[in-house]
């Protein structure tokens, strides 16, 4: 069987943080803490707008919490500043391992796809300029559907876009939101957990799969597939 893989882009792929260095250059040390302050509020934003169904672009999201983000760290900005952030934004780098771990993907396997809160155009964009996109099959997004993850609408509608069904489909994700939003559909999801100080929310979903790396996402997840059906199998096999 085939599986098929969901990718996350932004925070899985790609760098949220990528821009720290020229953040650094507008706001000095609180540059970290600036850009945690901007991807938090981003995706706080596209949780309400999905919950409150006023539905705009991923980007605006991330427009509107740049300029909380500026009122929070009391930064002043000039337009031409934000407009140039927000331009680097949308070529923002690849994780080190993001390549590597796509490339070596045995398409006979996997059928990986993007799958993101951002547009199409905007995940493309950022692709290749990663040099990734050739390692994908197709770009899904929620825009689509015009609501955000985790909405369960927006996994179902990756299935409908890959032709998949919930028992071949893994997410494979950094966002813990994410990975949720994915178990509580019914798919398999991987939590990529680059950091040691990551941490997974304390709910009744844990994923099916923890990684540090996307080096070897292939190998792991055929791994723990032929656990999960060894030993879902093993009670049948008793039984009978
Ligand atoms: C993405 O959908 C969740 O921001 C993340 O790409």
């Amino acid at each position: 069987m085939t599986i098929t893989l969901a990718f996350d882009v932004y925070g899985t792929l790609i760098d949220t943080h990528g821009l720290v260095k020229q953040l650094g250059v507008l706001v000095g040390d609180k540059a970290q803490e600036f850009s945690n302050s901007w991807r938090e509020k981003q995706l706080e934003y596209s949780f309400r707008r999905a919950l409150m169904k006023s539905y705009l672009p991923f980007f605006e999201c991330t427009r509107s919490a740049l300029e909380y983000a500026c009122k929070l760290h009391q930064v002043d900005l000039s337009t031409e500043q934000k407009s140039e952030l927000l331009a680097l934004y949308s070529e923002l780098p690849a994780f080190s391992d993001t390549l590597s771990g796509l490339s070596a993907l045995d398409r006979n396997q996997f059928n990986p796809y993007a799958f993101s809160n951002g547009t199409e155009v905007a995940v493309r964009k950022l692709l290749q300029a990663s040099d990734t996109e050739q390692y994908l099959l197709d770009v899904v997004s929620v825009d689509d559907l015009q609501t955000f993850k985790p909405d369960p609408a927006v996994y179902d509608y990756f299935l409908q876009r890959s032709a998949a069904t919930k028992e071949q489909t893994w997410l494979i994700s950094s966002n813990p939101f994410d990975v949720i939003g994915a178990l509580n559909f019914g798919m398999q999801a991987a939590w990529l957990k680059r950091s040691g100080a990551a941490l997974f929310d304390d709910w009744e979903l844990s994923p099916t799969l923890v990684v540090n790396s996307l080096e070897n996402i292939g190998e792991q997840i055929l791994e723990k597939s032929a656990s999960v059906s060894f030993h879902s199998g093993l009670p049948k096999c008793q039984i009978s």
